[in-house]
């Protein structure tokens, strides 16, 4: 029997929603691009069900999820991977560019799995996962606004957790390394431990159904952000500027 009965995975391309779904979990797909949706469909036609949805209107996504979840049977698992990156030099730092980043990392991933915790509360029952990322324990150039969103991701969900573990709701921060996807794609510098987008899932995916609290990885990455973060302020916005 699947851990999960029914799942949202926002930003479905990542490969978590088919790894789920290969492992008999319903699986709502969440994105804009129905094709791609239709597309990630065809890989598993009796479990995964195409969710458009846009979560950088966080008031319309929090509404279609909570809907969601009181029509499909109940949500056990809502993950709110959706995420984009931005890299911005000081003379690039629009307001625009810097409130896309927000409105879909912080915003809508709040509302994603925040519409769903009524239910979940009420059930005694399921399962909240941020992907957040190892960006959220550094401070680097031209990320401002993406590391920041991480920071805020994971403080949220550690505190999320003490408020609603003892309802019978799991809260899962997950920080990855460098995934291959069409974000890490466009990155033109190095990005060292670069995992393949299904090692990245299957990592995850053990992770979740482990009910692991706080999930790092890959740990030679998490090993040198842990180092970095050990080091006085100084020394690492030296490193920081010096490595990118
Ligand atoms: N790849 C990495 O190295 C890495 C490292 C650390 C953390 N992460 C985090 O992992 C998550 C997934 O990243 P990724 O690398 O797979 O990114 P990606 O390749 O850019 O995919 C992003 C996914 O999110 C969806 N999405 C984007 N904006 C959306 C919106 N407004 N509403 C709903 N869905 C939206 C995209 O589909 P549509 O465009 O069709 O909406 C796509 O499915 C992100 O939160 C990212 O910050 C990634």
């Amino acid at each position: 029997m699947a851990t999960y009965e029914r799942a949202l995975i926002t930003g479905a391309s990542s490969g978590l929603a088919l790894w789920f779904a290969k492992r008999g979990t319903t699986v709502y797909a969440a994105a804009r691009r129905a094709d791609q949706l239709e597309s990630l469909k065809a890989l598993a036609p009796e479990k995964i069900i195409p969710f458009v949805l846009d979560v950088a209107d966080a008031d319309a996504a929090h509404d279609a999820v909570k809907q969601l979840d009181e029509t499909c049977g109940g949500l056990d698992l809502v993950v709110a991977n959706a995420g984009v990156g931005d890299e911005m030099k000081a003379e690039q730092l629009e307001w625009k560019r810097v409130r896309k980043v927000l409105d879909v990392n912080v915003m809508g991933a709040t509302a994603t799995l925040v519409g769903a915790l009524p239910g979940m509360v009420k059930r005694k029952k399921g399962h909240l996962v941020g992907i957040s990322s190892l960006a959220a324990f550094l401070a680097l150039p031209r990320f401002g606004a993406y590391n920041a969103s991480k920071t805020y991701l994971t403080a949220w969900l550690e505190n999320l957790r003490l408020d609603v573990e003892q309802h019978g709701v799991n809260v899962t921060a997950i920080h990855p390394g460098f995934v291959k996807s069409e974000m890490t794609a466009k990155n033109t510098f190095s990005m060292p431990f670069l995992l393949e987008t299904d090692d990245a899932a299957a990592l995850m995916g053990r992770a979740i159904e482990g009910k692991r609290s706080f999930f790092s990885y890959p740990w030679p990455t998490a090993f040198v952000v842990w180092l970095a973060t050990s080091l006085p302020r100084p020394l690492q916005r030296f490193i920081a500027r010096r490595a990118t």
